[in-house]
């Protein structure tokens, strides 16, 4: 289950994980689990008969069967009814399903990789979301973080991105300036790395020359009210900021170890557990 923002790269990680699978070669089907109106669910997921209902001129297979052999990606898992998750649920349990007006009960292989930006947890509390299919879908969790927690990203993205919009519309911009970066830097990008790629594919369409400058970024990016960081730091906020980014990287390449996270920062786990505390450094999420 890939958990994240909107935008923050939940749909091309199913794909990663599809196409670097034994499964690469079968097919990957998408579903987008808040488009489907309620009463066309079950015929999208598990097909209907010829006659199951009137217009169902031919048999259709659904989703499930559609991925037989590769993997199923139910995106927007958050926005399934409760009678839609039931009927879900059963099938994942029993490992089998009848197409909808038809007798046959059906087995399929299909890997099944599920996304949402819901607070599921809070979903759970509310009640609109089962606990039992919570519990089946949440074998392998993938936290995928906001782009604003991982402003490292910002650069790398911004000139993948720059390059890939070069290629499109056969322009010959060569660099970003330093102080156009900056505004990069400090923005807080709610819309995450989608709202990051439009920005920079909206400053290819608009550079006449071949460097885009600060003026040629969305006028969102433009104040430093909108861009939701204090542009001047005290160094003591500055350095705490570097602080937590390098406990998180080193926590990152333990899996969450904190004695071997403050081995490689030279430090104590006493300190780094401070530290980590401190921060509000959410170490579990490293785990796994
Ligand atoms: N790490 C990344 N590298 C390149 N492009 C990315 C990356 N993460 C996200 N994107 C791009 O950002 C956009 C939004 O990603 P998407 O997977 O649709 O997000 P989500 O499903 O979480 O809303 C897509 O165009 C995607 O290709
Ligand atoms: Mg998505």
């Amino acid at each position: 289950m890939i958990r994240g923002e909107s935008g923050t790269g939940k749909e091309l990680i199913a794909h990663a994980l599809h196409h670097h699978s034994p499964r690469a070669g079968k097919p990957f089907v998408r579903v987008n689990c808040a488009a489907l109106p309620e009463t066309l669910v079950e015929t999208e997921l598990f097909g209907h008969e010829r006659g199951a209902f009137t217009g169902a001129q031919a048999r259709r297979q659904g989703k499930f069967e559609q991925a037989d052999g590769g993997t199923l990606f139910l995106d927007e898992i958050g926005e399934l009814s409760a009678s839609t998750q039931a009927k879900l649920l059963r099938v994942l349990q029993g490992r089998e399903f009848e197409r909808l007006g038809g007798n046959e009960t059906i087995r399929v292989d299909v890997r099944l990789i599920t996304a949402t930006n819901k607070d599921l947890e809070k979903a759970l509390a509310a009640g609109t979301f089962r606990e039992d299919l919570y519990y089946r879908l949440d074998v392998f969790g993938i936290f995928v973080p906001p782009l604003r927690e991982r402003r490292s990203d910002v650069l790398l993205l911004a000139e993948h991105f720059l390059a890939k919009y070069v290629r499109i519309h056969a322009r010959k911009i060569r660099r970003i300036s330093t102080p156009a970066i900056d505004m990069l830097m400090a923005y807080h990008w709610p819309g995450n790395v989608r709202e990051l790629e439009n920005t920079i594919e909206r400053a290819v369409l608009v550079t006449d020359g071949d460097v885009i400058h600060g003026h040629h970024l969305s006028p969102t990016l433009q104040t430093a009210e909108a861009s939701g960081t204090v542009v001047s730091r005290s160094l003591g906020e500055a350095v705490g900021v570097f602080e937590s980014n390098l406990i998180q990287d080193a926590l990152k390449s333990t899996r969450g170890n904190r004695a071997k996270a403050a081995r490689l920062l030279g430090t104590t786990e006493r300190i780094l557990s401070y530290k980590v505390r401190g921060y509000g450094i959410d170490a579990r999420r490293f785990r796994g």
